[in-house]
This record gives C-alpha cells, structure tokens and sequence, in this order.
C-alpha cells in the first residue's frame, strides 16, 4: 500500500466487532511506534497495552461513551514529564514526541487492517489511577485498537 492510500486507509473507527487483534499485529504496530523520532531521541514514553477486562473496564470510566465500550482492547500513550527534552526557551516538547508515534501507531495499524482512534477528551486523573501511573507520568492519549464492526460510510475529508 503507497502511502497516500495508507493515510486515506486511515480513519478514526467508533464501533468494533470484539475479536481481539493477533499479538503478531500489535507487535508489529509497536515495532513501528518504537521507530517514531523524538526530541534529542528521548523517547519520553510508555505505552501500555490493556486487554486485561478489570483494568480495560477502569479506562472505560475515563471517557464514557458508549462506542469506546466496543473496543476489546485499549493503548495509553504516557508521556514522561521528567524525560523530555525542554528548549532553552523552556517549550517542553514532549506532547509533539507523545504525538508522532501514536501516529505511527495509528497508521500501522490500519495498514494491518486494524481500527483505531485517537481519544484526548478523557479524564486524567482517572487514568492515571486505572492503571496506576506513576507521578512523573502523564497519560496524553487512548487509542482503542481492534477491527471496525463495519466498512466507514464515505468520508468527507476537509
Ligand atoms: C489530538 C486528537 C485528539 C482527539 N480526541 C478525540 C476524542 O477525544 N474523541 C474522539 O471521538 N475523537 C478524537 N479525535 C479524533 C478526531 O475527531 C478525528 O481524527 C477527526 O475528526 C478526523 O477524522 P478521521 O480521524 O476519521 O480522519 C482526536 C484526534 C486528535 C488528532
């Protein structure tokens, strides 16, 4: 697939099917995400995968719409406040690292067929303590990840 296609392949999916995604294909996708450039290379992130249902019901809370239930399992892209680089004029830029490899997350995955899509709008500090963040962490991003329960109505693209 040429790039182009990939990134119109690409959409943000708010119904899944359930079927779990192979472990060859989340492996695959985080491959892809650990070759995300970051800032003077620090790499200022976790990303955690929860399949485990306790703990994917716990992030469920953080942002509660109906859709983000169908997910069968979720990422949290955390960002390492201690970690990032900081310019000399004090702009940190771990958000803009956080957000490069997510998009290599999010377009990895739709090369191997997988949907996802980027949630912001969650409560943070829920996060955290679902899946017990440490202080010098922040949760950026959720990325549901699974196969879309149906083919996307034509897109409108700006
Ligand atoms: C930084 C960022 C935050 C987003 N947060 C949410 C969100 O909280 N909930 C949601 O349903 N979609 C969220 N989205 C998805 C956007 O709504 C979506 O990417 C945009 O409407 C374009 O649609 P497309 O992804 O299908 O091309 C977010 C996207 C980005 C890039």
């Amino acid at each position: 697939m040429d790039f182009l296609t990939l990134t119109k392949e690409r959409y943000s999916v708010r119904a899944y099917d359930g079927r779990l995604p192979e472990q060859a294909k989340i492996d695959y996708v985080m491959e892809c995400v650990r070759m995300a450039p970051s800032a003077v290379n620090r790499q200022p992130w976790h990303f955690y995968i929860v399949k485990n249902t306790e703990v994917l019901n716990a992030l469920q809370q953080c942002y509660n719409r109906e859709w983000f239930k169908s997910a069968p399992m979720c990422v949290v892209a955390s960002k390492l406040t201690d970690q990032q680089w900081v310019r000399s004029d004090g702009k940190p830029h771990g958000d803009i690292d956080v957000a490069i490899a997510v998009e290599h997350l999010c377009l990895a995955a739709a090369e191997q067929g997988l949907a996802t899509c980027w949630v912001c709008n969650f409560d943070v500090e829920l996060c955290r303590k679902a899946i017990n963040l440490p202080a010098n962490e922040e949760p950026v991003v959720l990325i549901p990840i699974g196969y879309a329960a149906a083919s996307p109505a034509e897109k409108k693209r700006k």
